[in-house]
């Protein structure tokens, strides 16, 4: 349980993040309030700290405002103040116009900015010193994601006693790519401070292993890398695939609430009742491949292969990264692609695209999914995609299709999808044509194997298996408590 040192309590786990799991919003006419965030990250960590007595460190979602500790629903927050400097060159800067596109496959070029790289250094030592603060002697810090690849360094050398875990959420590029950077190296370091370093896929892992030797010649050996410390001694840093997950089972208790079905059937009718909807998901980002999806239906159209009167598309397209160039070119791409589209197909009575620039609550989401004859997760890259974990956890009806890009994490695991490469526009619609038109058998078939494999590997498993290879590697050193014996 939570020790006080001194005035500041300390924790036996705390877990770091860019963002924390509420936003302070504050509205036009001036009410504040704090709202979850957006994101797959804060859905996958959520219950680990409700269920624990960690502390949770990480950015209140605005800049310029000093926020003590608090806890909210059940979780203890120590928010990070960032200034709007700090905000423009780290976040929307380093993090998510360097950082972002280089581990995506340089899907938008990145940029390259040493005042960029230098705010980098100036949050993470800030994120890396409220972490040591709230840090029992020998607790456990688990730092999270590409904004915070520094800190497990900067916490080591501040904190010896501590044992670090650090989980990239995101893909970690081939080294062809990974070498453009210009702080290659200073990025390899600073995540070299973590006792295990997590990822989404093999492969990641691989790539990332592969930096390490090629651009430090550290030996590595199957998931083990040798670095080496002070005075000759090794020390063994474990670099492993872990594939998060979602809550599947309180996904699947929501989908059975009455007025959550009743809601999914308004839904549909509101649609005109069309025969099949196909439903897209996504922060609105270009690894998420929406264009390409919006093509793939468009020709679709086009080609008389589906009409409106039959078959809607629900795009929700969640509002994310504002501020950064791509991300506003996107938004114009994909807004004049929609309402083309619409112009050119839609009836009165039928819309073609029906599009929603929205973050919505988890109950309308889980609506929409039930809604939802066909998911079309199309991303180009991806570091897993949860969206198509949610939406197979919500089908306990066992019906529904999930056609998923290789290109996504789940991929990985999720073998029964309908299994696409959205650069192949030919290939998609023939993908969804075949949803569309799938037998109930070889639905159900499909979605009973889909959903054995993300109820068996939850993210109650994830975080467990992630802290269990993290403490009993930590083992061989002393005094060492164990943060999931709470
Ligand atoms: O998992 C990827 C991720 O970037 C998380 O780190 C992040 O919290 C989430 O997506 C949403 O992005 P952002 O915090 O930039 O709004």
């Amino acid at each position: 349980s939570p020790q006080s040192a001194g005035s500041a309590q300390t924790y036996s786990l705390v877990v770091v993040s860019n963002r924390l799991p509420v936003d302070f919003e504050v509205a036009d006419d001036g009410t504040e309030s704090w709202r979850t965030s957006p994101g797959g990250l804060v859905t996958a960590l959520e219950p680990l700290m409700r269920s624990s007595d960690g502390v949770w460190v990480g950015w209140p979602g605005v800049a310029d405002r000093t926020f003590g500790p608090f806890v909210n629903d059940g979780i203890s927050i120590a928010p990070v103040r960032l200034s709007a400097a700090d905000l423009e060159d780290y976040y929307e800067g380093f993090s998510n116009d360097t950082i972002w596109p280089l581990y995506h496959d340089v899907i938008a070029p990145p940029s390259f900015h040493r005042e960029w790289w230098e705010a980098y250094v100036r949050v993470n030592r800030r994120f890396a010193e409220e972490a040591a603060a709230a840090a029992s002697p020998g607790a456990t810090v688990w730092v999270h994601d590409y904004q915070l690849q520094l800190v497990p360094r900067m916490l080591r050398e501040a904190r010896p006693d501590l044992v670090i875990g650090f989980f990239n959420h995101i893909p970690f590029p081939p080294d062809g790519i990974y070498a453009q950077l210009p702080w290659r190296k200073q990025i390899l370091d600073g995540l070299l401070g973590a006792d295990l370093i997590g990822f989404q896929r093999a492969a990641d892992a691989g790539n990332f292993s592969r930096a390490v030797r090629r651009l430090y010649g550290y030996p590595t050996r199957g998931v083990a890398i040798d670095v080496p410390g002070h005075n000759g001694v090794h020390r063994r840093v474990i670099a492993k695939h872990f594939p998060i997950s979602i809550d599947a089972r309180s996904y699947e208790e929501l989908a059975r609430r009455p007025e959550v079905q009743e809601r999914a059937r308004q839904i549909r009718e509101d649609l005109g009742n069309p025969k099949t909807i196909l439903l897209g998901v996504d922060r609105l980002d270009y690894t998420k491949g929406i264009l390409h999806r919006i093509k793939a239906f468009g020709e679709l159209l086009e080609d008389g292969s589906v009409s409106v009167e039959d078959v809607t598309l629900v795009q929700v397209a969640s509002p994310s990264r504002e501020r950064v160039g791509p991300y506003i070119a996107l938004r114009d791409e994909i807004e004049l692609a929609v309402g083309r589209l619409n112009g050119d197909y839609s009836t009165i009575s039928h819309t073609a695209i029906s599009y929603h620039h929205h973050g919505y609550p988890r109950e309308e989401m889980v609506a929409l999914y039930l809604a939802a004859d066909v998911m079309l997760v199309t991303a180009l890259r991806d570091g897993m995609n949860l969206v198509a974990k949610e939406y197979v956890a919500v089908r306990f009806d066992r019906d529904g299709v999930l056609v998923l890009s290789e290109f996504a994490g789940a991929a990985d695991e999720l073998k029964q999808a309908v299994l696409i490469n959205p650069h192949d526009i030919d290939g998609l619609k023939a993908a969804i044509l075949r949803a569309i038109a799938m037998p109930r058998q070889e639905r159900l078939r499909r979605m009973r194997a889909l959903r054995r494999k993300v109820f068996d590997n939850d993210v109650a498993a994830w975080s467990a298996s992630f802290l269990r290879t993290l403490t009993e590697g930590a083992a061989v050193r002393p005094g060492i408590p164990d943060p999931l014996a709470a």
